[in-house]
């Protein structure tokens, strides 16, 4: 017998159905294309996972029928050591994706402002839409975040102001002393969320986390993930270090048992490895300045970057421009990321790999400008 016809529906709330959903960087070839891939479209760690992590993964499959610790307790105790932070003030989630989210839903709602910046990281506005706030965008300068338009776009309704530093898909970033400008400008009451999702590749001098400014007050907090430079991006695992009441909230809204147990055995696994962070950090410090040197040399315009990735930016509505670099990258097997979402129609980001990848990567695009 047929269903009957339903004659209403559930709805959401009306402000989830503008959430335009988040789309991820391409991770297949298009039909026809070479066989093998080089993904550069999701900045995930160009070497791979740590030996001892993936160790780690493998002793804890005996266990997966088993809870895991619902405080991630050994976990956020070596984070802890790692970063010389309090583990008391650590709170993980399902990857940083999911403690923005937790953010958003703790501190903004219905009318409120949260504020992030013209070509800041997607879920920003989309975390502020699900908790029924209002996503302010504040201009940026030469592709980098400005603290005068930031602050110029706080008002009374503003709860929370996103910052990712470095930021994605730019790879700029802001010096410590304009993050310390921001927090001292913005009204007490704002929560500052510093996303330092790459802070591990930056090089700059006058570069910081910003976990100083988290130490300083109660209205900081700074956002980390594995999915990057720890290359855990599979396992889903971020965190952010807080002031103790701000931890306190977030662990009442958080899942119980948010982080699987083979993610936090191979996460500490991860933190120990020290052998494999400077493989990361050294392959990361040779290839960004090499692939950057390389495409400029080819008379592409390249965003400075203190990340692991690129920004590829071409004239204005050129032909063959970003949509025909990216066509004629993915015909040889490379897979970048198109940043039309972010408002960068003329740009593509690409992920640092490794050196074998970032020649093809040279190659291709050198055949690309002839
Ligand atoms: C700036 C920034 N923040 C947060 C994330 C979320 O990462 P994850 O949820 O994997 O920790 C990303 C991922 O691309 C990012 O680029």
């Amino acid at each position: 017998m047929a269903d009957p016809k339903p004659r209403a529906a559930p709805k959401p709330r009306p402000n989830i159905l503008a959430i335009s959903a988040y789309v991820p960087g391409k991770s297949k070839l298009d039909a026809g294309a070479a066989a093998r891939a080089i993904k550069l479209s999701a900045n995930e760690g160009a070497l791979g996972a740590s030996p001892r992590a993936i160790a780690a993964y493998r002793t804890a499959a005996e266990d997966i029928w088993r809870y895991p610790d619902g405080a991630s307790s050994e976990l956020r105790a070596a984070i802890g050591v790692r970063f010389a932070l309090a583990p008391e003030r650590i709170v993980c989630g399902c990857g940083s994706g999911d403690v923005l989210h937790l953010l958003a839903q703790a501190y903004a709602g219905p009318g409120d402002e949260v504020i992030h910046t013209a070509h800041g990281f997607l879920l920003y506005p989309i975390a502020a839409r699900a908790a029924d706030a209002v996503p302010v965008v504040a201009a940026e300068r030469a592709h980098t975040a400005s603290i005068d338009e930031i602050l110029a776009r706080v008002s009374p309704r503003t709860k929370i102001v996103f910052l990712a530093n470095p930021n994605n898909p730019t790879g700029t970033y802001v010096p410590a002393a304009e993050l310390a400008r921001l927090r001292a400008g913005l009204p007490d009451d704002i929560l500052l969320v510093i996303d330092a999702a790459y802070c591990e590749y930056a090089r700059a001098k006058d570069y910081s986390a910003g976990h100083e400014l988290v130490e300083a007050g109660g209205n900081t907090v700074v956002s980390r993930t594995f999915s990057k430079f720890f290359g855990l991006a599979g396992l889903r695992l971020g965190w952010v270090h807080c002031p103790p009441a701000i931890a306190d909230v977030l662990n009442r809204i958080r899942g119980p048992f948010n982080v699987a147990l083979p993610t936090q055995l191979a996460a500490v696994a991860a933190l120990e490895d020290r052998e494999f962070q400077d493989a990361v950090r050294a392959n990361n410090d040779k290839v960004l300045p090499w692939i950057s040197a390389e495409l400029s040399a080819l008379g592409l315009d390249v965003t400075p970057s203190q990340a692991n990735f690129i920004l590829l930016n071409f004239p204005a509505g050129a032909a063959p421009g970003a949509k025909a670099a990216n066509a004629h990258l993915d015909a040889r097997g490379i897979i970048v990321r198109a940043v039309g979402a972010y408002g960068l129609p003329d740009s593509l980001r690409i992920t640092i790999g490794t050196e074998a990848e970032m020649r093809a990567v040279r190659d291709a695009f050198a055949e690309f400008m002839r």
